[in-house]
């Protein structure tokens, strides 16, 4: 497993997202005291907030097992009867990029969401008929990095439908805390604090930082995370103390560079820095657009007055 065995297990142990894992825990209990299956979930966020996280809790929670799938592998709508079929009562179907399922797939989805049935086709021309076959009451836990991928007929087959926000620093000095303690590394408070306000609001980067920390306070230092530490190794993995990268950098002298500080539509940014436009919008703009370094207008990325004083460029307001 990526994360290493450092996912929490229940949604007590499980660190922020307060109002999603507030109003989750509510529907689960209300589910089991009417012993049904819990209602499908959309969870949807930028990549590393606790998607696969929340889909196994969920499972524990409500005593079934999990089945872990994505949009692109369920190639073929046998594949997907193949898994519906094999499935227990209140069993999790997690079915990570679900935006990304194809149209046959997807509609053998409709009735299997909403009635607990397969309609399998028998035979070819005249003579073909339909049966039905019953399936389990599942629950499917679909992720997405954007609500917006999903087709409306099947956004609409969602009972409940969560968006995962970016961490605030303090909570993600908790995970590290948390992690540094199941990793058994000493840890203090500035040092965790280090790790997390360079993690861009993101757990997965949080825990990646602090065993990459580990490492070098095991070679460097002695075995002990502090503040000095933390920065030390970060410095080494040229993560500044925003947790910004050489592509972020890339991203913003980019377009100040070459298109005057913008805006600039998503397709010329992403052809002229090299990364894949749904790169872009998943993974470098949602924590840019929460530090207030870039702003979204119907005409494009325009670079703020924020991100010219970080990167200490000359910042010629327009206008
Ligand atoms: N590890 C990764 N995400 C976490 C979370 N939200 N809470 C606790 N530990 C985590």
């Amino acid at each position: 497993e990526i994360e290493g065995g450092l996912r929490p297990k229940s949604l007590d142990d499980y660190i922020g997202q307060e109002g999603v894992k507030e109003r989750l825990n509510i529907y689960i209990k209300a589910a089991k005291q009417r012993k049904e299956a819990l209602d499908h979930v959309l969870l949807y966020g930028p990549p590393g907030l606790g998607k696969t996280t929340l889909a196994h809790i969920i499972a524990n929670e409500m005593n079934g097992n999990i089945r872990i799938t994505s949009g692109p592998a369920i190639e073929r709508p046998g594949d997907l009867a193949a898994i519906l079929t094999n499935l227990s009562e209140n069993d999790v179907f997690f079915v990570d990029e679900i935006h990304r399922l194809n149209r046959t797939v997807e509609e053998i989805l409709y009735p299997a969401m909403e009635d607990y049935a397969l309609d399998i086709i028998i035979g070819k021309g005249p003579s073909a008929r339909s049966i039905r076959l019953d399936l389990p009451r599942f629950t499917l836990i679909g992720a997405t990095t954007r609500a917006g991928l999903l087709t409306s007929p099947l956004r609409d087959r969602f009972g409940v439908i969560s968006k995962l926000e970016l961490y605030t620093t303090e909570e993600l000095t908790y995970i590290v805390k948390r992690s540094a303690s199941l990793l058994n590394v000493f840890i203090d408070e500035e040092g965790a604090m280090e790790i997390a306000s360079r993690s861009r609001g993101t757990p997965r980067i949080a825990n990646r930082l602090l065993k990459r920390v580990r490492d070098f306070a095991e070679v460097r230092a002695n075995g002990r995370i502090t503040k000095q530490v933390a920065v030390d190794a970060l410095k080494l993995m040229e993560i500044d103390y925003l947790g910004l990268d050489h592509v972020d950098k890339k991203m913003i002298t980019t377009i100040i560079d070459n298109f005057c500080g913008g805006p600039v539509g998503l397709d010329t940014l992403a052809a002229s820095t090299g990364e894949e436009k749904n790169t872009i919008e998943d993974v470098y703009e949602p924590y840019l657009l929460q530090l207030g370094f870039i702003n979204r207008t119907p005409r494009g990325r325009v670079v703020m007055e924020k991100a010219y004083r970080h990167f200490n460029i000359a910042y010629n307001k327009k206008d």
